[in-house]
């Protein structure tokens, strides 16, 4: 119910919290899915965005994954409403669970998971495991709660009140337990807007455990 509440408002709502690094949502979208882009392989295939909310981070896949075929899940029916109707022409966002598919070639979780509480999160992560394709991935960005200015935007968020940040080593155990194979663990947003021109190095910091988010993929392909 809560995202149902901050629907209207939600992009709002995190440019405020994410002010602090002189970026609004849709930096955050992109980089995301720049980042998803790059690595390949293509997807073509069906790919999944769970926890889509409003679709930010959808709009931006769709543009970087044209060939793919687009769906999004969410409990939030008042977020769903508001995905783009370009985007639900090409592919189903629900709230149904039982309309998704088995056979996704990228499951992307983004900033989901800390809105799960703890005892569920591998429950949760099981059943996507069992939605991949045989050589699908999982895709999980979170908060980087060791990152200062990251628990600070929690913080100030009103829908984050609620949130309880994992650890990369969390994320990435939860992936192991189901059986999914390590492929990447990568820091991401490190560097805000005024340096923005510096950028360009963040690829090469993706070792560095103090990046504003990271993400673990993992995979079924043994
Ligand atoms: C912070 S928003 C992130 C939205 C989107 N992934 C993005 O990156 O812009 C978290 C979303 O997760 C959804 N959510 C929370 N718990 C969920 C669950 N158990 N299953 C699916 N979605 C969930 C909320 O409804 C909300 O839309």
């Amino acid at each position: 119910m809560r995202f149902d509440d901050v629907a209207a408002d939600y992009k709002q709502l995190v440019d405020q919290a994410v002010g602090i690094s002189g970026e609004e949502t849709e930096y955050f979208a992109e980089y995301k899915a720049r980042y998803l882009s790059r690595l390949g392989p293509d997807f073509s295939g069906r790919v999944l965005d769970f926890g889509c909310g409003v679709g930010m981070l959808s709009g931006r896949l769709k543009a970087h994954l044209p060939e793919a075929r687009l769906d999004g899940f969410d409990v939030s029916d008042r977020s769903l409403e508001r995905v783009d109707p370009r985007l639900r022409a090409q592919g189903m966002f629900t709230s149904d669970a039982g309309a998704l598919g088995h056979d996704y070639a990228l499951i992307v979780v983004a900033n989901v998971l800390h809105h799960v509480p703890p005892p569920e999160r591998s429950g949760l992560i099981c059943q996507l495991r069992d939605r991949l394709a045989p050589t699908g991935r999982l895709a999980i960005f979170e908060h980087n709660p060791a990152n200062p200015l990251t628990r600070l935007v929690v913080e100030r968020c009103v829908f984050d009140h609620d949130a309880i940040l994992l650890p990369p080593a969390e994320t990435a155990a939860h992936q192991a337990e189901v059986g999914l194979r390590l492929v990447r663990r990568d820091y991401i947003v490190f560097l805000p807007r005024f340096l923005a021109w510096l950028r360009f190095c963040e690829p090469w910091l993706a070792w560095l455990p103090l990046g504003a988010q990271y993400v673990i993929v993992g995979t079924r392909d043994a």
